[in-house]
């Protein structure tokens, strides 16, 4: 270690402290605690990672000047054997956040870091590098979780993750909420976000990520492990598709000018590659991509948001979707994509080329088919989901088992419910054969999907589980011969120390698609 480092933080901790809170030494307050929105990692791969944090602002004041940020990678908790380090700048441009691609590390193994910065010491963070390209992988274990709404809860449901110790966190979308409660529903809520408004542009999408990160759980969770993110509609507006707003008035440019801001907002507080930067890419955020982990696991993340046509059979007032009558023909267009054409054609070729035991897919929402009451009591389709795409759903089944590729599974978040489903050849007939698994986590705190989805269960006879009624996340022990898959469901979300308890647990044995049940 170079240079005059003022200790500060907190110095060793192991995982079990990690959900120990930020105590400051030296009379530094949380408030000028530059490291109040803590650490993060991500994007694992065999020689690296990328490491995160983002200065809080009332530390670094409005300096239009970079703030140096020193960081430090060591292969133990104790931060003695220091095996990559460096200095960054912080800038008002992007936030203060830093991102910092670590490379030229070993695979498979556990790494720690942290950064320093302004005479203070961040917390510990924790991550690990992925095994190399085709190892031999005994096992792993990734925890998914989707819609957390700070005013609906506490995120309990992230400090048990944590305690899982798992090798990756999946976040599957709606990591933020844009929208705040108003009026009745605002009385009951635990907390509030900062703004009692719906956030609409760069600084209220920055202020409402620093105040998520400054969730101690969320932080916790973060620092304990490395993930992968995509996003749903939340980190934008409730319901848009691609270039299209969920209100039908707004002018295109105006939209795409919150989109950007939203995309922008999005990268400063992922751990995420330089590449994803929107700056650089026209105010597109590339999120997609495929993740490999040994001979075990191929993990594709996709984007079901940025790139999709607009929703079929809308409503003719708002885009916001609705329960319509399955006989919609635009359901079928081939020419709707929720992937756009160029991630389809990546999704398939990857397909042919997936020579891990299981072949993942993490998206944001339920691939199954769901059908489900309109409001006049009929069975339809929600315009928002894969059903309205059926065409994209049917390319990409077709391609997954015209590849042959190994055991396919998904894993989705959307449904605020827990969400179990066999993957059919023909996704609306029950009775075709099934081709592979998929698991849906349910909310971290969102509220519950309506009760009448429950209750269309007996219509659904390829979904063996749909269950509104717990708040938590989903963790699946992954191995040669099975994936175990525990449904993870939280006391109380309106109780900080919840506990956790297995609601449901599912096994997929390879060789063998769809799901195994156990009573
Ligand atoms: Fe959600």
């Amino acid at each position: 270690v170079s240079g005059p480092i003022h200790r500060r933080g907190l110095l060793a901790i192991g995982v079990g402290a990690m959900a120990a809170p930020l105590v400051l030494r030296g009379g530094v307050s949380a408030a000028e605690d530059p490291f109040a929105l803590g650490v993060a990692s991500g994007e694992p791969w065999p020689d690296g990672f990328v490491i995160w944090t983002r200065l809080s602002q009332s530390a670094v004041g409005s300096l239009g000047i970079s703030t140096p940020v020193r960081w430090q990678v060591a292969e133990d908790a104790q931060m003695g054997r220091v095996v990559a380090q460096g200095e960054v700048g912080a800038d008002l441009r992007k936030a203060f956040a830093v991102h910092v691609e670590v490379a030229g590390l070993r695979p498979n193994r556990p790494y720690w870091y942290r950064f320093t910065a302004l005479g203070a010491q961040s917390r510990l963070g924790r991550t690990r590098t992925a095994p190399g390209r085709g190892a031999r992988v005994k096992g792993m274990r990734i925890v998914a979780a989707s819609c957390a709404h700070w005013e609906s809860g506490w995120f309990s449901a992230y400090r048990h993750m944590a305690e899982e110790n798992p090798d990756l966190v999946l976040f599957l979308g709606d990591y933020i909420y844009e929208y705040s409660y108003r009026g009745e529903r605002a009385e009951q809520l635990v907390r509030r976000h900062n703004e009692d408004a719906e956030v609409d542009d760069l600084a209220g999408y920055r202020a409402r990520y620093a105040q998520y990160h400054s969730d101690p759980d969320l932080q916790t969770l973060h620092a304990s492990a490395p993930c992968l993110a995509t996003w749903d509609d939340h980190e934008v507006q409730n319901d848009y598709a691609g270039e299209f707003p969920m209100g039908l008035s707004v002018p295109k440019d105006r939209f795409l000018a919150r989109r950007a801001a939203a995309y922008r907002a999005f990268y400063e507080n992922m751990p995420l590659r330089g590449r994803s930067d929107p700056e650089q890419n026209d105010g597109r955020v590339r999120l997609y991509d495929r993740y490999r982990f040994g001979d075990l696991v191929q993990l594709d993340m996709l984007d079901g948001r940025q790139y999709r046509t607009e929703q079929p059979c809308h409503s003719p007032g708002t885009r916001r979707g609705r329960v319509a009558p399955a006989t919609c023909a635009e359901f079928v267009d081939p020419a709707r994509t929720m992937l756009g054409v160029e991630q389809e054609r990546w999704l398939y070729d990857g397909f042919r080329r997936a020579a891990a035991r299981w072949t993942m897919i993490g998206q944001q929402i339920l691939v199954a088919p769901y059908t489900q009451p309109a409001p006049d009591g009929s069975l339809g389709t929600f315009t928002d989901g894969w059903s309205a795409y059926a065409a994209n759903r049917r390319r990409m089944l077709d391609a997954l088992v015209g590849a042959r590729a190994r055991n396919p599974v998904f894993l989705g978040g959307d449904m605020h419910a827990f969400v179990a489903a066999d993957i059919k050849a023909d996704p609306p007939n029950p009775a075709s054969r099934t081709v592979a698994a998929e698991f849906v986590g349910t909310s971290v705190t969102s509220d519950p999907s309506p009760d009448s989805l429950m209750q269309s269960l007996p219509q659904n006879p390829h979904v063996r589980l749909f269950e509104n009624r717990h708040r938590g996340y989903m963790s699946l022990d992954i191995d040669h011969r099975r994936i175990e898959t525990r449904y993870q469901a939280i006391s109380d979300r309106r109780d900080p120390r919840a506990t956790v308890s297995t609601f449901h647990r599912f096994t997929v044995e390879a060789g063998r698609p769809g799901l195994i049940t156990h009573p």
